[in-house]
């Protein structure tokens, strides 16, 4: 734990403000500490000077269960309200919140009930604004059919082997921001891919990843425990790819099926609920 706050403080004073964090992650205490240390120590004057984004579990999808959930993460997270609150995945799966689950741990998802309980999240005003993760464009059509206020975010995984067009696409023209996690693939091991960082296509890997995903409007979130690595993923700003450049990540074969998606994840790209 102190690990994740540490890495998150060093972010802090190298000046990032925005970050993701979700109950299953139990990532929000530490990201808590770090705030009041900010404070403490004079990097930030308050917490309004962060962007934070938190997640409803799996566990959690349902009617009754969303705001005690989201007033459970704020005491976690020691702040009044969070910037984006979002479903993490148009799933609902029995029993506590983990990373693994199997088809029979796995209960209809409802999508009315469980965003209805997320609006009441914005008009308690302990979300500034809400949206989702891992909603394919069927879940998404099905969702702003019935939504009184219609999400503001998709994050999805998002990197050059995994460039989910068709998805911005809908996303852009229904006004729903995307954002991309696993930007540089990740770990690999419950969702991303390794490969990635081996794209024998791009040099500077990290840095081009980074640029590309923000040169289509889309916002990135990055991971890194270590300090040189944080510094290098915010050398993306004041330059642009080249034409030549973009068009050779555009020619990269696209992963498939399981080998695209997986974790929670999935429900992007296959017609199963995990
Ligand atoms: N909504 C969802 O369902 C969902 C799912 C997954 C992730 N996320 C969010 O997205 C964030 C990032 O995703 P992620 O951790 O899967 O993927 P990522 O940021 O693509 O990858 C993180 C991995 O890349 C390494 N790395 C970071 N910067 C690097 C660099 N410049 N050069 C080489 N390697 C580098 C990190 O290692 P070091 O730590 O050693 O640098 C770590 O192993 C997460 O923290 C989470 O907030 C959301």
């Amino acid at each position: 734990m102190k690990l994740i706050e540490t890495a998150i403080f060093e972010a802090m004073k190298l000046g990032y403000r925005h970050f993701d964090t979700a109950s299953l992650y139990q990532s929000e205490h530490p990201l808590g500490q770090a705030i009041s240390r900010a404070i403490r120590s004079g990097i930030l004057s308050n917490c309004d000077e962060l962007f934070i984004t938190t997640k409803l579990a799996a566990a959690d999808t349902y009617p009754g269960a969303v705001v005690p959930a989201l007033r459970k993460s704020l005491s976690e997270l020691g702040i009044k309200y969070v910037d984006l609150y979002l479903i993490h995945a148009p799933v609902r799966v029995k029993g506590e919140k983990r990373y693994v689950f199997t088809k029979e741990d796995v209960m209809p998802f409802d999508s009315k009930g469980t965003w209805e309980g997320m609006e009441q999240c914005y008009e308690l005003g302990l979300a500034k604004s809400i949206g989702v993760c891992n909603f394919p464009i069927d879940k998404l059509k099905f969702l702003l059919s019935h939504a009184k206020i219609p999400p503001s975010v998709n994050q999805v995984e998002m990197h050059p082997l995994w460039q989910q067009n068709e998805l911005i696409d809908f996303c852009r023209k229904n006004c729903i921001h995307v954002g991309a996690y696993s930007p540089l693939g990740g770990t690999g091991s419950f969702w991303g891919n390794r490969g990635v960082l081996h794209l024998k296509e791009i040099e500077e890997i990290a840095r081009i990843c980074l640029r590309w995903a923000l040169e289509r409007g889309v916002s990135v979130l990055p991971k890194s425990f270590n300090k040189e690595r944080l510094k290098e993923n915010k050398d993306i700003f004041g330059w642009r790819l080249s034409e030549d450049e973009v068009q050779i990540i555009s020619l990269i074969p696209q992963l498939v099926g399981d080998d695209a998606s997986h974790g929670l994840a999935r429900p992007i790209n296959q017609d199963i609920n995990v």
